[in-house]
């Protein structure tokens, strides 16, 4: 996501995850019109099911009640590296909730793994495909995370390190198509960009190459300040007390958000004239790059996540859940001892078979959309 010489664009990313679960089920959700209880979780593309839709990016907010979505994962310290990908499960549809079995789930497109350095993550974009987004299973919920990857260098083609919460805070880095010496910050509040004059910007130190070159990008996201950085250099800072509005509302990242990688599409028919300017116009399927590998790709080495926990964890706590507040322009998160797992406990309303049946349906649906 991003905006440029401000003109606000919609939600881009968005926009092209929505296709993933379009068919997935015939009904919408979000904060006015809720999820019934035969379907209780609104999936992160606003559509209501249970099983996976209950999972990671299930948003609590516009589910059927704010208990229905599985309790998130709680942040844990952890440096996360490639020698191979047995930590990620390829296909986020079959997660289960258990954040010790796998790191990442891949919402959408492939994986691959080079045998370079130790291992590393290769995203890969191609015409099929529509590009690739991993998440992570748990959540940062504050904290410093800081990925070493390599970019893309292609018109149209964007690589992105942001986190994202369930109900839509999220903190971008982006690299979009040619430009390989910058890199581009944003952030939004529950889905929405907040107009200061601090968000939106490109770094302007040129970078060595960033297709070329590893570098370490930081999203420092504090309580009271966010901070981007690139190889421990600070780029920018926001500080929280900047973007409260005139109702004393703080229009500030303030929920536990997953990590998303990717590498997307932005310059095609589907998109907005501006994004694909943005994003160095459009894709070029006959790029010797992409002929040679049979994929645009991005190349990542490691994430780093050092927790800067607000609440103070007991050592039963597993999760971070919503409070039952009216009041959703600032949330209240508390820990749980719940199970962050599917089976654990009964979902919301729904009985087994049931369960069973809109799960499955779902999912012939979703793999009919996919493939
Ligand atoms: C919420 O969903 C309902 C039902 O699909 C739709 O009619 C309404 O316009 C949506 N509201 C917003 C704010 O998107
Ligand atoms: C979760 O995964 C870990 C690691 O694979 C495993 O040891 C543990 O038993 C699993 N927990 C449950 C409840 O299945
Ligand atoms: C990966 O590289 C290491 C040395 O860097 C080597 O020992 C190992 O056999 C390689 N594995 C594969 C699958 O090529
Ligand atoms: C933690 O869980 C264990 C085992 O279920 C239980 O015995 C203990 O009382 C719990 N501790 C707290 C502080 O809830
Ligand atoms: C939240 O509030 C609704 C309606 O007030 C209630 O039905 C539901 O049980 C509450 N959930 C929790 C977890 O307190
Ligand atoms: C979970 O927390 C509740 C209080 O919030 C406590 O009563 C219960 O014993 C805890 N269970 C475990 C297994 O820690």
């Amino acid at each position: 996501m991003h905006r440029h010489t401000g003109v606000l664009i919609i939600p881009v990313l968005l926009t092209w995850l929505a296709g993933i679960a379009t068919a997935a089920s015939g009904t919408t959700c979000n904060a006015t019109t809720l999820c019934p209880a035969s379907a209780p979780c609104c999936s992160e593309f606003g559509f209501c099911g249970d099983d996976s839709f209950c999972l990671g990016g299930c948003n609590p907010f516009a589910s059927h009640s704010v208990d229905s979505c599985r309790p998130s994962p709680i942040c844990e310290d952890a440096m996360f590296t490639f020698p191979d990908n047995s930590r990620i499960l390829s296909n986020a549809d079959y997660f289960e909730g258990n954040a010790s079995e796998y790191d990442w789930v891949v919402n959408k497109g492939n994986i691959m793994n080079t045998n370079s350095s130790g291992g590393e993550l290769v995203l890969t974009l191609t015409e099929e495909n529509g590009g690739t987004r991993l998440s992570s299973t748990r959540y940062v919920y504050y904290g410093t995370i800081s990925a070493k990857l390599k970019t893309g260098k292609w018109g149209g083609v964007v690589t992105a390190f942001i986190t994202m919460s369930d109900i839509k805070d999220e903190i971008d880095w982006e690299f979009p198509g040619t430009h390989t010496t910058q890199g581009q910050t944003n952030y939004f509040w529950q889905g929405v960009i907040p107009t200061d004059k601090t968000n939106g910007k490109t770094t302007t130190e040129p970078l060595s190459d960033t297709f070329s070159n590893y570098h370490t990008y930081t999203i420092d996201w504090q309580q009271d300040q966010l901070k981007f950085l690139i190889d421990g250099k600070n780029q920018q800072t926001v500080k929280k007390s900047d973007t409260i509005d005139s109702n004393g509302v703080a229009h500030y990242p303030s929920t536990p958000s997953r990590i998303q990688l990717s590498l997307w599409p932005a310059g095609t028919d589907d998109q907005a004239p501006g994004t694909v300017q943005w994003a160095g116009g459009m894709i070029d399927w006959n790029d010797p790059d992409y002929k040679a590998a049979g994929h645009f790709y991005a190349t990542v080495q490691s994430v780093e996540v050092k927790c800067a926990p607000v609440l103070k964890p007991s050592p039963n706590d597993t999760s971070y859940i919503y409070s039952n507040s009216s009041d959703h322009s600032s949330p209240t998160i508390t820990l749980s001892n719940h199970s962050t797992l599917l089976n654990s406990a009964p979902v919301d309303g729904v009985s087994g078979m049931h369960g069973m049946m809109v799960g499955l349906i779902a999912l012939f649906l979703a793999f009919v959309h996919l493939f």
